[in-house]
């Protein structure tokens, strides 16, 4: 499958290694955006590197569905570390993050903010602008603060996610031949 990518001629083409990451044909990756090996982005996700601003992904990370992430500007380029979760609908905008984070689920990531390794960002929660935040913590709300310190089980799910999602990229690479049943079979009836 051949993913959405756009080249800009002012900010170069989206990099990746087709053969070990999974980018969905229906993502859109533009401009200057460099996504690490076994790193995975779902239908529906946005990546720009645009406006001066680039993207960088590290390996191992997931993008989910309807993710949008902008370096828009110069002075607010994205780096993502290792091991990420940026969850369904979640928004970057600008800023860097860590290893072994979770954005949660429509979280949103504002411009020149820092979310450290091994910190959970809680869904529907708002990081301010140029915000440092510190590590260890899962963060909830609008404006995001910390709640509690992350628990073993927290940090041992970071990982779990993160490789959870390597192996649904590594399968829909190389999806499973699905053989439909045949047409006259018709709905299948439950019989008492
Ligand atoms: C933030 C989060 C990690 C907290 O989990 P937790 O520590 O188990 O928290 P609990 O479920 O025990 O909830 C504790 C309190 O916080 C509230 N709460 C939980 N998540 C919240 C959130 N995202 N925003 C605001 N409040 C939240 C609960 O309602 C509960 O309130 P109460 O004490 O008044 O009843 C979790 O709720 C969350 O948002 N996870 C992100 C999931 C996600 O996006 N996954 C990625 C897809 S793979």
């Amino acid at each position: 499958m051949d993913a959405k990518t756009v080249y800009l001629r002012e900010f170069g083409t989206p990099r990746f290694d087709a053969s070990n990451t999974y980018v969905s044909d229906r993502a859109t990756l533009m401009g200057d955006v460099e996504l690490g090996a076994y790193s995975n982005i779902w239908p529906s996700a946005v990546v720009r590197g645009d406006g001066g601003g680039w993207v960088r992904i590290g390996t191992h990370c997931n993008v989910q569905d309807g993710a949008v992430i902008h370096g828009g500007e110069p002075a607010f380029c994205v780096q993502i570390g290792n091991f990420v979760t940026i969850a369904h609908c979640a928004m970057v905008h600008g800023g860097s993050i860590g290893d072994y984070v979770c954005i949660g689920i429509g979280a949103i990531v504002l411009d020149g903010s820092h979310i450290p390794s091994e910190t959970i960002i809680g869904a529907g929660a708002v990081v301010s602008p140029g915000k440092k935040l510190e590590p260890g913590y899962i963060y909830m709300g609008a404006p995001a603060k910390p709640i509690r310190a992350l628990s073993d089980k927290d940090r041992e799910w970071l990982r779990y996610n993160a490789s959870l999602y390597v192996g649904l990229g590594q399968k829909a690479i190389t999806p499973d031949v699905i053989t439909p049943p045949p047409a006259s079979t018709g709905p299948q009836r439950v019989r008492f």
